[in-house]
């Protein structure tokens, strides 16, 4: 990427954080942040996921090749990065590979989500010669036990062979990126030892760069009454929701949302089909949305933002939780990773660890 390239994302970034303080509705800044959904479709059922539970209503289906290098072309002078993962499996999508390749050569950061059980040797090597910028392999569980109760579907020895095997070919081949992150929900039914926990943190050492432990979400109400795991209870919150000034979220079919939750496409924006993202940016919907999420009347029009872990999160230094995330890809474009772990160990010693479980290696 370009440096004056980097600059300019940073400067969107910052005139994000400056229109959500002046609780701008209309907003110069675009979307500092993009999330784009290659399929909703999943190979596992977890218990804490929409997808996995079935309670996705919406047609499945997986993006459109030439919609989404559209997507790109629109996007690549402004955004951050692109997360490759909303509400389903990414490494199903027959032409993933080459949505990876396509971004980088435009100059565009991809980070991806994946629950790792599809990550074979050979997908291994095309992740590694992708291009791809950060992969977080979601592993909710210590054990085999916890693990497969949580990711149902899944076998443990299998999706940890599959990461560790990855993690090696990174290591042997010497790249430093993808940024490599553990990531483990808050689950909150795990029973280990401090030395069964101590001898899975070692299978990493010097291989990943983070191990990140995640709060849960009840997504709106549908989890709310779940006793299959905990949660935290998000009753102070630190409204306005920023996302709504720096992130939008496009599903597979080209439907736009405010924010990764709207699984079930609840609060729709537009359609990147009929419109440009900026349009959409500032048109009716979301000018509606930004004024009742300023009143504090956001539940009327926005059920699902209720217990929201986003919004529950206080800001560090008037950063507010949502923001953050972009704040960060930007500032790291500029300064490469090695912020990302100086702006982690800073923030884990403001809230007592409570964002990453241990950083590993160097
Ligand atoms: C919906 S998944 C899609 C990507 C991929 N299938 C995976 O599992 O990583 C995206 C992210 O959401 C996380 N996730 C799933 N259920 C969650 C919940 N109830 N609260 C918070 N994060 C959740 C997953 O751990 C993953 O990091
Ligand atoms: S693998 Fe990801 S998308 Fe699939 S059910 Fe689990 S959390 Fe949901």
């Amino acid at each position: 990427m370009k440096i004056k390239k980097k600059f300019k994302i940073l400067s969107n970034n910052l005139s994000a954080l400056i229109n959500y303080h002046r609780r701008k509705t209309v907003l110069g800044n675009p979307p500092s942040f993009v999330w784009i959904e290659p399929t909703n479709n999943c190979n596992l059922k977890c218990i804490m996921c929409p997808t996995g539970t079935g309670k996705i209503d919406v047609k499945k289906g997986f993006m459109d090749y030439t919609l989404y290098k559209r997507i790109i072309d629109e996007t690549k002078e402004y955004t951050s990065a692109v997360t490759l993962a909303i509400s389903g499996e990414s490494l199903l999508h027959p032409e993933f590979f080459k949505m990876i390749e396509y971004a980088s050569s435009n100059g565009v950061k991809i980070l991806l989500n994946t629950n790792a059980t599809l990550l074979t040797e050979e997908k291994s090597r095309l992740l590694l010669d992708s291009g791809i910028s950060e992969i977080s392999f979601a592993f909710d569980g210590l054990k085999k036990g916890t693990y497969e109760k949580a990711r149902v579907g899944a076998d443990f020895e299998k999706t940890l062979d599959n990461i560790l095997y990855f993690l090696r070919l990174k290591k042997e081949q010497r790249r430093k990126l993808p940024y490599a992150i553990l990531s483990i929900l808050k689950l909150e039914f795990e029973d280990y030892s401090e030395i069964e926990k101590a001898d899975f943190l070692r299978l990493f050492d010097g291989l990943i760069d983070e191990i990140r432990s995640r709060e849960v979400s009840t997504w709106g109400s549908t989890f709310k009454d779940t006793d299959t795991f905990s949660y935290r209870d998000n009753s102070n919150v630190y409204g306005p929701c920023s996302r709504l000034w720096s992130t939008a979220c496009i599903a597979w079919d080209g439907d736009v949302v405010p924010c990764v939750y709207n699984a079930n496409h609840e609060y729709v924006i537009g359609n990147i089909k009929n419109n440009r993202l900026m349009d959409i940016w500032n048109n009716e919907k979301m000018f509606r949305l930004r004024e009742s999420m300023i009143n504090g009347d956001y539940l009327n029009i926005s059920p699902l933002c209720e217990n929201c872990i986003v919004l529950g999160t206080p800001p560090i230094f008037g950063i507010p939780s949502g923001i953050r995330l972009s704040l960060a890809d930007a500032i790291t474009n500029v300064t490469g990773y090695g912020f990302e772990r100086i702006a982690l160990s800073i923030a884990n010693r403001l809230r007592n660890g409570s964002f990453t479980a241990k950083t590993i290696s160097e």
